[in-house]
């Protein structure tokens, strides 16, 4: 790979970003351009991991750190560590989210709604897709995508992950397939 390539600040991802959302026509075209940042940045890691990026909450599962958000929450930019063996239960992200493996391989479940949505706290969910991707593999998820992550390996994983907004301000969903809910996610965030 090109060394210049591998020299990518969140900085830089950030003022790229900007540029996209700006001249992007739809969601669509917002995936299709973040993608390739997502990439690069997830192989340029040494330009801003730090250590204590790899610090997790053990009640959760996973650790979520903050590197950058505008402030009206939009164009949000985490690192995300997960224990192994641990992971997110399905969910969506009320906005559109690319995810770009930084270290180890994480396996995503894709899952589409089947039930009529007439039913308040009420959601059924049909798996249709499952992934592993590690280091440099880029997922691209619409507004409404619901996925599950699961680190599947002896190690803890991490993976560099972009939203339209920060999630904690979209008002979006976790759901349990078995008991058939749906109810708010909100994570907890590394300080
Ligand atoms: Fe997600």
């Amino acid at each position: 790979m090109d060394a210049e390539l591998k020299e990518y600040s969140i900085q830089s991802l950030v003022k790229d970003l900007r540029r996209v959302v700006s001249e992007a026509s739809d969601e669509r075209d917002i995936l299709n351009r973040v993608r390739p940042l997502a990439r690069r940045a997830a192989l340029s890691k040494d330009s801003w991991f730090e250590k204590r990026f790899y610090g997790t909450d053990p009640e959760q599962g996973f650790g979520v750190h903050l590197l950058h958000e505008e402030p009206d929450h939009a164009l949000a930019v985490f690192a995300v560590s997960w224990l192994p063996s641990r992971g997110a239960p399905p969910h969506d992200h009320g906005t559109w989210a690319v995810v770009a493996g930084v270290e180890g391989p994480e396996k995503n479940e894709f899952f589409e709604r089947v039930d009529d949505r007439s039913r308040s706290g009420y959601a059924e969910l049909k798996k249709i897709e499952e992934t592993v991707f590690g280091a440099g593999d880029v997922l691209a998820m619409r507004t409404g995508q619901i996925h599950g992550v699961r680190n599947e390996s002896g190690a803890v994983s991490v993976s560099l992950h972009i939203y339209g907004k920060n999630i904690q301000h979209t008002g979006r969903s976790r759901f349990d397939v078995e008991t058939r809910t749906e109810t708010p996610f909100v994570l907890k965030i590394e300080e």
